[in-house]
């Protein structure tokens, strides 16, 4: 499980050690059991972050945003929840620009009371982040190795859903791309995990046109996707703009906004929240600002058959 930071016992929080946390290491089929210790915690509830861009200095702003005190928000936002999500996934740029060790370190430890929680945390990497550096900081709190050597890929094996959580960065610091081995990897993991929906999960947003730096190999990454009706989603950030469509095949695709700063004025910025049904996809927007007119926006996603 690439970069699944697992939930930290009690003790491992106070001690604030990652070391502490590997020894108390759950992936998700055994957080299972912590959900039926906890009454709150509800398996089919996701917590979708991305683009968190948190840099080594807390107090660091950009586009007048403070990027630390945003993931503070949304990290207590997401505990203070009356019915509480099962696990949390961030969709890349967890790095202020180009993936500093000392980033690592703040963005970890802002992570840590979603784990102390009880919370796994499972993280993507986006073009602003450099994997050899967020390796050594997180170290041994990673759950296993990812299931291809020089990208992040990982299967999230739920109830009702698997993630698939897929790599598009070239790094450092290069193009939104998936590239041919990594498309053959995605194409088998499909074809092994058939027996229910496959919610895809990555960085780079689809070539739409509109966005600057899509992924490059849009058309070769869905024609893995789209014959394989077990896929039902693509869920991307990147372009810091919260937005759902349609592929041309069925499958949904849902564009996260950022927990930082939004490139245009108005949009939102925050996480979203989402529960998997039998037959699609509940999303709720809950916004950084309380007001925004889009808070508690509600999505409603069914599956194609
Ligand atoms: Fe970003």
């Amino acid at each position: 499980m690439p970069f699944t930071l697992p939930p930290l016992s009690r003790r491992g929080f106070l001690r604030g050690s990652f070391a502490a946390a590997a020894a108390s290491c759950l992936g998700p089929l055994a957080v299972r059991g912590l959900h039926a210790a906890s009454a709150q915690a509800d398996p089919h509830r996701f917590a979708l972050l991305s683009d968190t861009h948190i840099a080594a200095d807390r107090s660091e702003t950009a586009r007048d945003t403070n990027m630390a005190a945003n993931l503070e928000a949304v990290v207590r936002d997401v505990i203070a929840r009356s019915e509480r999500a099962g696990a949390v996934l961030v969709n890349g740029d967890c790095a202020f620009r180009d993936g500093q060790k000392g980033d690592y370190v703040v963005f970890t430890e802002l992570l840590e009371p979603l784990r102390a929680a009880g919370m796994p945390v499972h993280l993507t990497m986006g073009n602003h982040d450099a994997r050899e550096n967020f390796r050594e900081v997180v170290g041994e709190a990673r759950l296993r190795p990812s299931l291809m050597a020089d990208r992040e890929v990982a299967l999230v094996r739920g109830e009702r859903a698997h993630w698939l959580l897929v790599d598009s960065s070239t790094q450092p610091m290069g193009a939104g791309r998936m590239g041919r081995e990594q498309l053959e990897l995605i194409a088998r993991l499909l074809d092994e995990n058939a027996d229910r929906p496959v919610i895809v999960y990555g960085h780079h947003n689809p070539e739409d046109g509109m966005s600057k730096y899509p992924l490059e190999d849009t058309k070769e990454f869905f024609a893995v996707l789209a014959p394989r009706r077990q896929v039902k989603a693509y869920i991307f950030g990147h372009s810091h703009r919260w937005e759902i469509g349609r592929h041309g095949s069925g499958i949904h695709l849902v564009n996260l906004p950022p927990t930082a700063y939004v490139f245009t004025d108005g949009r939102p910025n925050g996480w979203v929240e989402a529960v998997v049904q039998a037959d699609g996809l509940s999303l709720e927007l809950h916004t950084l600002a309380k007001a925004h007119r889009q808070n508690g926006e509600k999505q409603r996603l069914r599956w194609r058959s």
